[in-house]
């Protein structure tokens, strides 16, 4: 897929910028991408990161950045086991970054190499993707693992399934790029298409939503009739059910079941800088295991899908590269709404250290036609 943060030339399409938030995960790559010895780049919330997986299998993610002279790490070496800077040749241990050497020393130095650090992240391996842990400015390497939010993970319901991961860079920031994930109007407009609904099946609706620990649940309920996709789950007789949650600081899940079948989705929108975020879809189902083919079907059409906000969404950066006043109305942009009050109440707990306020005070109903 084309790299749609930059214009034709190569230069940042630079929009308006978001406010980011710390202190917990996004995924900075797919895991496949590391091959034995070699270190590979990202870019989260502004930070540029070197990669890797050690000898033991461990992935890590540091800061690219020598914190001698600050030329970025991934120009040096790795070999499995320390990643060695090409300037001066200290050495790091990557999941910690504790300098191992500096071969400048000689035998009338005193400085003391191990207690130099360079900046490593936490960094989990979970569906594939690298997680990695942002913590606030200042908090470093201080903060302690008990004191770090989950480690997020697709949620999965048997031993036997299948997955695909699905990605596109957007060239908006973080919350547009989440409040076009949850907009619950734009489906028929961006996503014609016979196989999943037209502007005719418009039908007015009603959904009901409740307050979860940072994020709110769309309740459960029978999916949408006019979709065909979950007329496709309809073969199998059963009662079908649907739960979506949205969380912060960007993550959506999706949880279809019908009896001992399920699907399961988590799409997170991640700041790659403040005016640029990527959007990534993970997948898990047991429906259709044995049908050949499924796998490749889903990713053709769920990329498509994506494709369609895709394009949408650099047609709006066109638009908002000029500042203009915007307006979330009621209810189709109540779940937009939600997030910004959530975003907020996290942002205003962090300052203040106070409990954070949930903007729903119990469950509601939201009405609107798509
Ligand atoms: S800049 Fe990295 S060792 Fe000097
Ligand atoms: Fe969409």
């Amino acid at each position: 897929m084309p790299f749609v943060t930059t214009t034709e030339s190569g230069a940042p399409i630079a929009g308006p910028t978001a406010t980011l938030l710390y202190d917990d995960w996004y995924p900075a790559l797919r895991t496949d991408t590391l091959k034995p010895n070699k270190l590979t780049t990202a870019m989260l919330l502004d930070i540029p990161l070197v990669l890797g997986r050690r000898n033991d299998g461990r992935v890590f993610a540091m800061r690219d950045s020598c914190p001698h002279r600050g030329i970025p790490l991934s120009y040096g070496w790795f070999d499995g086991n320390h990643v060695t800077c090409r300037y001066h040749g200290w050495e790091f241990e990557p999941c910690g970054g504790q300098c191992a050497l500096i071969p400048s020393l000689s035998t009338h130095d005193h400085l003391d190499a191990t207690r130099i650090y360079a900046t490593a992240y936490p960094c989990e391996e979970r569906d594939g993707h690298a997680w990695v842990y942002i913590p606030s400015a200042g908090t470093g390497r201080k903060a302690d693992a008990s004191q770090r939010r989950a480690v997020p993970e697709l949620a999965k319901f048997g031993p036997r399934y299948r997955t695909a991961h699905l990605a596109a860079d957007l060239p908006c920031n973080v919350d547009h790029g989440i409040i076009g994930l949850m907009d619950p109007a734009h489906g028929p407009f961006v996503h014609q298409a016979w196989w999943w609904r037209s502007r005719a099946s418009i039908r007015q609706k009603t959904k009901r939503f409740e307050p979860i620990p940072e994020g709110f649940r769309m309740s459960a309920h029978a999916p949408s009739g006019n979709s065909a996709p979950y007329k496709l789950l309809g073969v199998y007789d059963q009662p079908i059910e649907t739960t979506i949650d949205f969380t912060l600081p960007n993550r959506r899940t999706e949880i279809i079941r019908a009896g001992d079948k399920w699907f399961s989705s988590l799409t997170t929108v991640t700041p790659v800088t403040a005016s640029t975020c990527r959007i990534d879809v993970i997948a898990a189902w047991n429906v259709f295991y044995h049908v050949p083919l499924v796998t490749p079907i889903a990713k053709f059409f769920g990329a498509k899908f994506v494709r369609q906000d895709q394009v949408t969404m650099i047609q709006q950066a066109e638009g908002l590269r000029h500042n203009p006043s915007l307006m979330l109305i009621d209810d189709a942009d109540k779940p937009a709404k939600w997030y910004f009050a959530l975003k907020q109440a996290r942002l205003d707990s962090a300052a203040t250290g106070a409990q954070a306020k949930h903007p729903m005070d119990g469950p509601v109903d939201l009405h609107w036609r798509s």
